[in-house]
């Protein structure tokens, strides 16, 4: 089944002297399941694309279509519960949430939309990353010199 389509996709920042074209006609089908990667050098596109794909920032022209639905026509509410419902985006600098707990971070989408955590899936999830003994952690607590990068 398709999960992604992306048709004509353009993204040009700025404007006259200024204009880049970071993104010009992109065409991509993935799916469900489908491990993609995107390669390419520095300043080719690929944090525009996934902007873009994640609902971050808008395209110039072009569609995105996620499970269907064409999240270009979706407005920033809509936006906000595509980002917390269908994405998981994991940064090059994680961008978690300190004063919560490890686990409180696992879970915040979910208790952002009032839902009920699966227990069983959850556990499962915190066993297969070996940090069980870390959930009640606070982020700052798990390392040294005030970085958590080292634990993830
Ligand atoms: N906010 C912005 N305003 C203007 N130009 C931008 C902006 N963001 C990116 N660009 C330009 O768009 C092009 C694509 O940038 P992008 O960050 O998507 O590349 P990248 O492939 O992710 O690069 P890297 O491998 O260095 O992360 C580059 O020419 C960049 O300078
Ligand atoms: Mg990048």
């Amino acid at each position: 089944m398709e999960i992604l389509k992306i048709e004509n996709l353009k993204k040009t920042y700025g404007e006259g002297k200024t204009k880049v074209e970071a993104l010009k006609n992109i065409n991509l089908n993935a799916e469900r399941g489908q491990m993609i990667v995107i390669i390419g050098p520095s300043g080719c596109g690929k944090s525009t694309l996934l902007n873009l794909i994640s609902g971050i920032d808008k395209a110039t022209d072009g569609d995105i279509i996620v499970e269907g639905g064409n999240i270009s026509e979706l407005d920033e509410n809509s936006l906000a519960l595509y980002r917390r419902r269908q994405l998981g985006i994991i940064y090059q600098f994680f961008n978690l949430i300190p004063n919560l707990s490890v686990e409180n971070n696992i879970k915040l989408p979910i208790l952002m939309d009032n839902k009920e955590v699966e227990t069983e899936y959850f556990e499962e999830l915190v066993t297969s990353l070996g940090i069980k003994d870390k959930l009640k952690a606070f982020l700052d607590k798990l390392s040294g010199g005030g970085s958590n990068r080292e634990w993830l």
